[in-house]
């Protein structure tokens, strides 16, 4: 009846006055209607079973011939699992691969036998809704496009760009009959040694919201229900990214004043954007393993940061409560604690007694059905929103620009604007196309290693699953001069330096991800340092080609060698991007998301404190890295002139500056404002990006670029653990001009 009335309330009022931005107020209160009385209505039909069938999500190892993590090859689905699982159990949600991609055109045959057993064998004919990790395209169907990983793709201070992969991404996951995909990853990537560095946006707050938000447009749009939008999902609630020794899924300890400054913001800013889904880290933090935690999972995330959408646990993490954090005694205890935390599905994976046990404790009383309706009415609503009730999956064949050139160009262009240009003595590069060249190293000969982790496998380790036709580095550097220009020597020792005019020296790291990218020492493997050092000894110029997924150290080498492009996963269009950049065909533009440190126990953010600076010969200049955030060379110059900064109406300020580029040729330059509080009462960064843009001038050319901020956007959580700004002196510094004005 009440929501009759609103429903009248609104026609009347809306027949009164014919604004459009009330007429779209009014649509969205209709649709809200409209999809609470859908769930609704079902909700009142559905047993408790079919409820807690659908907080379960199981992985397609559950439905398939073979056991867990070692399925028959090729897949195959078991009946009578699809049965137990599907239809018995009422599970609602599947995700992942058997072990590898599959084809566009297998995974329209999973689809349609999972929906077929949802829709016509389970009494519910609920959908089930489909995951994956889609993290820098459609990594797990064959052939996809592939972009940078994230790191890569925050290299690139392109906002567009991150919007063009999520898009990207959303479509060619639907075409592969998957409406959800478990990215981006908006833990914030402050310390190098962690093996998901890089599938961060890297360490500053400002530049991560704004990938992330712009990210998650991309995937979702204005409307999931739309064939080409997929729902993201925001990870890893909160605290993952930094623990104590580095190490994947190891403790945390984060104070509340951190927490609120550099960790919750990227989640902030995903959840007004409107992200529809959030999965839960597996770590502790504080002591509490998150997926345990009510203060995180309602107090913090529903109740402060208004997030209604699905919560999801990570991997077996209800298990873990047991086995890992031993916080419960056995499993049912512990779906007790995270239901009651505030978890909506559960990704178990792979058995089904979480029904079962699940359905124990809400008759037990230890569970509410109130908890239980909150969860399931969040996964319906979402089901509902996809369009999954009208049309429970799409055919590739909808989808013509599925691996597309348009796609494949957007993932070049990327790739290209992600290497960044960290030196270049004596404009070593551009090479010139006819030099002879050497090409040698780990790195030069793999596109596994261009993409890393979550590329075909989990681990991204497999050359079986690689997309036929893309390019190594040595591939693209041959297309591009012609063989008969390149000599390529896989072991170094043997290589004949002789011949050549210069060396390319390809060095990083292998794939990984997860656990099994842990180490125990941040320097780079000290046969590539040995390598790099006899190849400088020659005499002849050596090109440094890093790439890598976190910045392993390589102050040994840095002065030996005469330039320096470095990559953090830049895809499958990463070789031909490579040569682009050696040969010239495209001028860098990247700049790094990271501080890359100089010494593995030195590892300080830019936005580092005062008391950071003091070295052991009390000088200030205790900030030595490497390479600093946001630094990246180009093959032309640009010059910074009449930087002007004033307070205007509406507490904003106003900065603009004229950048000129001062070279010979046409380049990008990503122009970024930081600005110093100078005094205050929690002790202040020495500097802060408060903003940025990527700007392309003509040789020659000047453009002046304004950037206007809010007050509130140089405030900081004070003393009290609340947000706060504190009249006083702020310098803005744009390059090397700076200007101190008072608020
Ligand atoms: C990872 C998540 C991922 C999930 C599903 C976990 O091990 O931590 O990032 O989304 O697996 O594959």
């Amino acid at each position: 009846m009440r929501k009759i009335n609103k429903y009248v309330l609104l026609l009347l009022i809306s027949g009164a006055f014919l604004f459009s931005s009330f007429q779209n107020e009014r649509e969205i209160n209709v649709k809200n209607n409209d999809m609470d009385q859908f769930v609704e209505a079902l909700m009142s039909k559905m047993t408790l079973k079919d409820k807690v069938g659908e907080m379960t999500q199981l992985a397609i190892d559950v439905l398939s011939v073979g056991a867990p993590y070692n399925l028959k090859e090729p897949h195959e689905f078991d009946k009578k699992k699809l049965e137990n699982v599907l239809v018995e159990n009422r599970v609602g949600s599947i995700l992942n691969v058997g072990g590898h991609a599959y084809s566009k055109e297998y995974w329209e045959e999973i689809h349609s036998t999972i929906q077929d057993y949802a829709k016509n064998k389970k009494d519910s004919g609920i959908p089930i809704l489909y995951g994956i990790d889609a993290i820098h395209g459609t990594n797990y169907t064959l052939e996809a496009t592939l972009f940078p990983q994230q790191l890569g793709q925050a290299s690139t201070w392109n906002l567009e760009l991150a919007e063009t992969c999520g898009e990207v991404t959303a479509y060619e996951t639907r075409a592969s009959g998957i409406p959800w995909s478990f990215s981006p990853v908006l833990d914030i990537g402050r310390d190098a040694r962690w093996p998901r560095l890089w599938e961060t946006y890297g360490e500053d707050v400002f530049l991560a919201s704004e990938m992330g938000k712009r990210f998650i447009f991309g995937m979702e749009g204005n409307d999931v229900s739309d064939k080409t939008k997929v729902a993201s999902c925001m990870k890893h609630f909160l605290g993952y990214s930094v623990t104590l020794r580095g190490k994947d899924r190891g403790p945390a300890w984060i104070p509340d004043r951190q927490l609120q400054e550099y960790f919750i913001p990227t989640f902030k800013a995903a959840i007004d954007q409107g992200a529809k889904t959030i999965m839960i880290c597996s770590g502790e933090l504080n002591g509490i393993p998150v997926h345990a935690d009510k203060r995180i999972l309602t107090d913090l995330l529903r109740k402060d940061l208004g997030f209604n959408g699905l919560a999801v646990t990570d991997w077996e993490d209800i298990g873990y409560l047991v086995s890992r954090h031993r916080v419960a005694k056995d499993f049912k205890e512990a779906i007790g604690i995270s239901i009651n935390a505030g978890i909506d599905m559960a990704m178990v994976p792979m058995d089904v007694s979480f029904v079962k046990l699940l359905m124990e404790l809400v008759e037990e009383g230890v569970v509410s059905m109130d908890r239980i309706d909150e969860a399931v009415k969040r996964i319906l609503t979402l089901k509902k929103e996809l369009g999954l009730f009208d049309e429970p999956f799409h055919s590739y064949k909808e989808f013509p620009d599925f691996a597309s050139e348009k796609h494949r160009k957007a993932a070049l262009q990327t790739a290209e604007e992600s290497i960044i240009l960290a030196k270049n003595e004596n404009n070593m590069l551009p090479l010139h196309r006819k030099k002879k060249v050497l090409v040698v190293g780990p790195s030069s000969n793999s596109l596994n290693v261009l993409n890393g982790g979550w590329t075909g496998t989990w681990q991204g380790d497999n050359e079986k699953y690689n997309t036929p036709g893309k390019a190594t580095i040595l591939q693209a550097i041959e297309n591009k001069i012609g063989k008969a220009n390149v000599t390529y020597q896989k072991d170094w020792k043997t290589a004949n330096t002789t011949d050549a005019d210069v060396i390319i020296a390809c060095i990083g790291e292998q794939p990984y991800t997860e656990k099994p990218g842990d180490i125990d020492d941040l320097d780079l493997e000290a046969a590539q340092v040995k390598m790099v050092n006899a190849l400088a000894k020659t005499g002849k110029p050596v090109v440094l080609v890093v790439v890598e997924g976190r910045p392993r150290i390589i102050r040994e080498i840095v002065d030996k060698v005469a330039a320096i492009l470095v990559a953090f996963l830049p895809g499958n269009e990463g070789g031909e991007a490579f040569a682009n950049v050696l040969f010239g065909d495209v001028n860098p533009s990247a700049k790094f998301p990271i501080t890359y440190p100089k010494f593995s126990n030195d590892l300080l953010t830019y936005d580092h404190k005062g008391t950071d600076l003091v070295r052991r010969d009390f000088t200030m200049n205790g900030f030595d890295p490497q390479f600093e955030f946001g630094f990246g060379l180009s093959y032309t110059t640009f010059t910074y002139k009449n930087l002007n900064v004033t307070a205007i109406e509406k507490d904003r300020i106003k900065a603009t500056v004229d950048v000129t580029n001062s070279g010979a040729r046409k380049g990008k330059e990503v122009v970024q404002l930081y600005v110093t509080d100078e005094v205050a009462s929690i002790t202040p960064s020495v500097k802060r990006l408060r903003a940025f843009d990527k700007i392309e001038l003509d040789p020659g050319e000047t453009k002046q670029v304004t950037f206007t901020i809010h007050k509130k956007n140089l405030s900081f959580v004070g003393q009290d653990n609340k947000w706060v700004f504190e009249p006083g002196d702020f310098t803005f510094q744009i390059d090397g001009l700076k200007e101190k004005i008072s608020l």
